[in-house]
């Protein structure tokens, strides 16, 4: 019978066998955001629907069609965040933080909330590591947030990542720009989708946004597409100039994308995103760029700013499909007891989980059974809490991989259980052996 409940359409259910992988994840990306100097920010999970509406764009999907908006019970009007920039923004400027230090390093992570159409590497809710650096104008700015986007996907094992990107000017350029892709785009503006003739009037750029394969077929037909860069003023083009030679610098390896438009409406600059063909249609890991009008138009003073997000769940969808191997959870200690020796057991369970991984038998069972348990279980190393043993201060450690056996003293047991542990364990039994991993069916 199927369950009453099911998880909401484009939500996920982490179970404790999937969370391996996230939490090794989130801590290898806490390492490399930690060395470049990145502090974390927590911002709500919701914020006033118009803050987001202002920033993220009227005319942009997430603003249109992918908002979780809502009234609370005091009639507010709300929504799920969308994104984490808008937020991080709203908090730099309520508390303050530009007049604190000039540049800010800023990361975080959790969910955001899009209502799009759910399909693989695409959910409603998902989650994304975000940085931002605030306070520079500075080329240099850009080549470290590329220089650090690259990074985290290498520390979780990607390798040979093309970086694209593009410079989308600034308000002005892309007005400018827009009007030229309308003419390039006049001679079949009819035979465009219902959406692109909509944006071609709206917000022309959005038109490079589309999937549409009767589109895409359209602009081949035109052929070569005008490029923003050739739409840019002369400071835009000498910081595009400056990122792109940092970036050699570095040994990044980027292609430039003259149609690469973000699906935010913020962006001046800089545009960069990842993408990767194992995700098909939902290819992009991950993006960002610069945005030197946002702060201004949140009412803060004009501040330049560059960041990116990537989406964790398409980074550990490829991750699994090319069958990444996650390191074992630590390995710990099982704590077996006599029918006489369980109380003393329980104690001295409780007093080494001040140290290790301990598991332990709740529910008074024999022996026997605790013995499979341990097997099961993924300890390295058994206890056997023996009445005899016990009766002289004595414990008998069995360890599991090894299969070698001692007797060693309560007393000092803690620093003895930590130099077993420590040492590697012998190479993998061969098949059909009995070894020791949470892997392992019983
Ligand atoms: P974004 O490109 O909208 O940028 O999202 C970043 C990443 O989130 C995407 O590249 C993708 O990997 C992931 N993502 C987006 N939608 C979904 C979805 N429905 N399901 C799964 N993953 C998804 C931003 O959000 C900007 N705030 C980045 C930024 C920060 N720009 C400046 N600072």
């Amino acid at each position: 019978m199927a369950p009453r409940f099911q998880a909401p359409r484009g939500t996920r259910d982490l179970l404790p066998e999937d969370l391996g992988r996230w939490q090794w994840a989130e801590e290898r990306a806490r390492g490399v955001l930690e060395r470049y100097g990145y502090r974390e920010i927590r911002t709500p999970l919701f914020e006033d629907f118009e803050l987001f509406a202002r920033t993220s764009g009227e005319s942009s999907d997430v603003v249109q069609k992918e908002m979780y908006r809502f009234q609370d019970l005091g009639e507010r009007d709300l929504a799920l965040r969308p994104e984490f920039t808008a937020g991080v923004m709203r908090a730099y400027l309520e508390h303050g933080l530009g007049g604190r230090t000039r540049i800010h390093r800023l990361w975080s992570a959790g969910p955001v909330f899009r209502y799009g159409r759910p399909q693989k590497g695409r959910y409603r809710q998902f989650s994304q590591v975000n940085c931002e650096l605030v306070g520079s104008a500075a080329p240099g700015a850009d080549v470290e947030m590329i220089t650090l986007f690259v990074d985290l996907y290498q520390a979780w094992g990607f390798r040979d990542l093309t970086v694209v990107l593009n410079s989308v000017g600034q308000p002005a350029s892309r007005r400018d720009y827009g009007e030229r892709l309308r003419a390039w785009l006049a001679p079949v503006r009819e035979r465009l989708s219902a959406d692109s003739q909509q944006r071609l009037v709206a917000n022309p750029l959005r038109v490079l946004d589309t999937k549409d394969a009767g589109d895409l077929a359209l602009f081949r037909e035109r052929g070569e597409l005008p490029r923003m860069l050739d739409a840019i003023d002369a400071a835009d083009r000498a910081h595009w100039d400056a990122v792109l030679a940092g970036l050699d610098a570095v040994g990044i390896a980027y292609e430039v994308d003259h149609g690469l438009v973000r699906g935010l409406d913020y962006y001046t600059r800089t545009a960069f995103e990842v993408h990767d063909r194992a995700l098909g249609a939902q290819s992009a890991l991950g993006g960002g760029g610069r945005y030197d009008g946002l702060i201004a138009e949140l009412g803060g003073p004009p501040t330049p700013g560059v960041g990116f997000a990537i989406g964790l769940d398409r980074a550990l969808l490829v991750l699994e499909e090319r069958g990444a191997a996650v390191p074992a959870p630590a390995a710990g200690v099982y704590v077996a007891a006599m029918e006489s020796t369980r109380t003393a057991a329980l104690a001295l369970a409780r007093a080494l989980r001040r140290r290790f991984p301990v598991e332990l038998d709740i529910e008074e069972r024999a022996f026997g059974a605790q013995m499979k348990s341990a097997g099961r279980s993924g300890a390295r190393l058994l206890l056997i809490v023996g009445e005899e043993e016990w009766g002289r201060g004595e414990v008998v450690v069995k360890d599991l991989a090894s299969h070698t056996q001692e007797t060693l003293a309560r007393a000092g047991l803690e620093a003895a259980l930590a130099a077993r542990l420590a040492q590697a364990p012998p190479d993998p039994p061969a098949a059909g052996a009995r070894g020791a991993h949470r892997t392992e069916t019983p």
